[in-house]
């Protein structure tokens, strides 16, 4: 008998539910983007996001159920994100998850949202198998873990300051390109010279990432030009600062996985939808006879058919909540 798995995600500034089957068959995937609402801001507003939260989770559980065709009577179980993110904004899916579960009698199963963002791979992906090297880059995150099986991660490097989805957002704010930044920086990178620019590259032969010295010479370049007059490219930017991250990326994703001896590597988080990060991965991936794995774009960024999706194993493991879960901000992998 086959066991749905109704997904709810509120970490940051999207508001998704979704019903998974089996943890590979996507029925529904809703999400509410509250990016209107924080684009004046250049950034989410933590405020505004749970006050928005609040507002469309009920609209958005009932379009996942309604867009799968199925009713809260054909649920098996409710996965929901309680950690990292915002604690205001995670408190709204969790208390609507454990409503639902509690008044249903339903198991409920605490998803850490990076777990997620690792498992949407699993919706795309079928034949997945561990070991692997695994890429996490998003907007808080930036990690390179090792898989020895799937629950078992070991992070392997990790940033010391910015993640690179934040260095993107940084960048594009200060270039007048718009908020959510790392689309915008892709966009206007498109028709730029990657070459027009050098910038630092921090670390180099090490697992563990910095972007802050990368993030502050763009800047710095973008100010000094104005200081002084001159006319600057924003797009010959633009793309310089998307070559200089996708080529610590992937020179450090090669590195893990030549280290750890892993033929498959993952890539995930809201990050891996840039088109240039994949371009460049899977030609290094091909060169040294590795595979590599990444999701459409709609299930890279936030979305909760992973939250469904990694609920389901945890559910398989029976790996069921207590009522007294609570949103952790910090939680780890
Ligand atoms: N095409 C792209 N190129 C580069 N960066 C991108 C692209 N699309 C989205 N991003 C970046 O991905 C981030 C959003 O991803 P995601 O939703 O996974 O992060 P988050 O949920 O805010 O953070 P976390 O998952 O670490 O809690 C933003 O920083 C955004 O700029
Ligand atoms: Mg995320």
């Amino acid at each position: 008998m086959s066991t749905l798995v109704l997904g709810i995600e509120s970490s940051c500034d999207e508001t998704a539910a979704s019903v998974v089957r089996d943890g590979r068959e996507v029925l529904s995937n809703i999400i509410a983007t509250q990016i209107p609402w924080h684009k004046a801001y250049g950034g989410v507003v933590p405020e505004i996001a749970s006050r928005k939260h609040l507002e469309f989770i009920n609209p958005v559980i009932r379009k996942a159920l309604d867009d799968a065709g199925v009713t809260l009577d054909d649920i098996g179980a409710v996965a929901v994100t309680y950690g990292p993110g915002l604690v205001g904004a995670l408190l709204v899916g969790l208390s609507a998850a454990k409503a639902l579960a509690y008044s249903r009698n339903l198991p409920l199963v605490g998803v850490n949202h990076i777990e997620g963002h690792i498992y949407a791979n699993f919706l795309a992906h079928q034949d997945l198998e561990a070991p692997l090297v695994c890429l996490t880059v998003s907007g808080g995150h930036t990690t390179l873990l090792y898989i020895e099986e799937m629950g078992d991660y070991t992070i392997i490097g990790q940033t010391r300051d910015d993640a690179a989805g934040e260095a993107f957002d940084k960048v594009s704010r200060v270039l007048g390109l718009g908020y959510p930044g790392g689309p915008a920086v892709e966009k206007a990178a498109q028709t730029g010279n990657p070459n027009a620019f050098r910038f630092p590259k921090a670390l180099h032969g090490e697992l563990d990432f910095s972007f802050s010295g990368l993030k502050t010479a763009v800047i710095n370049t973008f100010h000094n030009a104005g200081q002084k007059g001159e006319e600057l490219n924003i797009n010959d930017l633009a793309a310089s600062f998307q070559e200089s991250v996708v080529e610590v990326l992937t020179e450090k994703t090669m590195l893990a996985a030549e280290k750890k001896n892993a033929k498959n590597i993952l890539l995930s988080g809201g990050v891996a939808s840039n088109e240039r990060l994949r371009e460049v991965l899977t030609a290094a991936c091909k060169d040294a006879h590795k595979t590599l794995y990444f999701p459409p774009k709609v299930l890279c960024t936030d979305n909760a058919a992973m939250i469904a999706c990694a609920g389901f194993y945890r559910l398989k493991k029976g790996n069921i909540a207590k009522w007294d879960l609570n949103a952790d901000p910090r939680l780890g992998l």
